[in-house]
């Protein structure tokens, strides 16, 4: 589908480490199926999880689940094409910021502002990244104190989250674990935030996640670097009829939204 070639330009462009890990599982010989993969915005009505989610509706998606993440006080919708289990899931979530300060409230409403109409209304937003706001860093360590995930929006905006390799197909690396273990033989650091593998067979999903490349800004103040996005790795079981589970599990989830957290190299 062209959305998701076009968003993954995009994405390994930004982040060149999530190409080298594709590059690493095809060098192997293996086939790399995109499982899912994620957008994050505010809930401002301008920019909320229905108007990201217009590109995919286009594209014969549907709405499947709903996801309620207390702790973080954000939302979420998966979205899947109902006769082609071969989509990719599109993952959406958004942040509740009427439960943060009028400080984070005012900057969202400011960031948002700041995006022209034609844009607001071109129904591609997803493509376009955040051309329209040069972030601070000092609004950014802010936001951090707050929300790691509002942060994050302030600066990179409308673009893939992650990508998500489906482990169902991989040959080598039949487990969530064998995966993880290959990542780290190569370099790369994996979310360990409660535990490297989150999920578990009876819940019908494992995933685990690379913790966020590190990437060059620049901010107002000057060039920083700050993770950017990350890349997912996902197993399916099937449920009682057979059927391979197509959910999420939102205690899991909750963990892999940290995969972008702030740290240093
Ligand atoms: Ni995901």
């Amino acid at each position: 589908m062209r959305v998701f070639d076009e968003l993954w330009k995009i994405y390994t462009t930004q982040n060149p480490q999530v190409q080298q890990i594709y590059n690493h599982f095809v060098k192997e010989g293996e086939t790399v199926v995109n499982d899912h993969i994620a957008f994050r915005t505010f809930d401002d009505p301008r920019i909320d999880i229905t108007i990201l989610a217009q590109p995919f509706l286009k594209e014969g998606y549907v709405e499947k689940g709903y996801y309620v993440f207390e702790e973080k006080k954000l939302i979420a919708s998966h979205y899947e094409v109902e006769d082609n289990p071969e989509a990719p899931r599109v993952f959406i979530s958004q942040l509740e910021t009427s439960k943060f300060s009028p400080f984070l409230q005012q900057t969202v409403k400011n960031w948002v502002d700041q995006i022209p109409e034609e844009d607001l209304k071109s129904h591609d937003l997803i493509f376009k990244g955040n051309p329209w706001n040069k972030p601070s860093f000092e609004v950014y360590n802010k936001l951090r104190e707050e929300s790691e995930y509002a942060a994050w929006v302030y600066v990179f905006g409308f673009c893939a989250n992650h990508f998500t390799v489906s482990v169902n197909y991989l040959k080598k690396f039949p487990e969530v674990a064998d995966v993880n273990a290959f990542l780290k033989s190569k370099g790369y650091l994996i979310n360990d935030s409660g535990g490297e593998v989150k999920g578990t067979p009876s819940e019908l999903l494992e995933q685990s996640s690379t913790m966020a490349g590190i990437i060059e800004i620049e901010f107002v103040e000057g060039k920083f670097t700050i993770p950017s996005t990350y890349y997912e790795f996902a197993k399916r079981y099937p449920d009682e009829k057979g059927k391979l589970y197509s959910g999420f599990i939102a205690k899991s989830a909750d963990k892999i939204f940290e995969s972008t957290h702030y740290y240093k190299q």
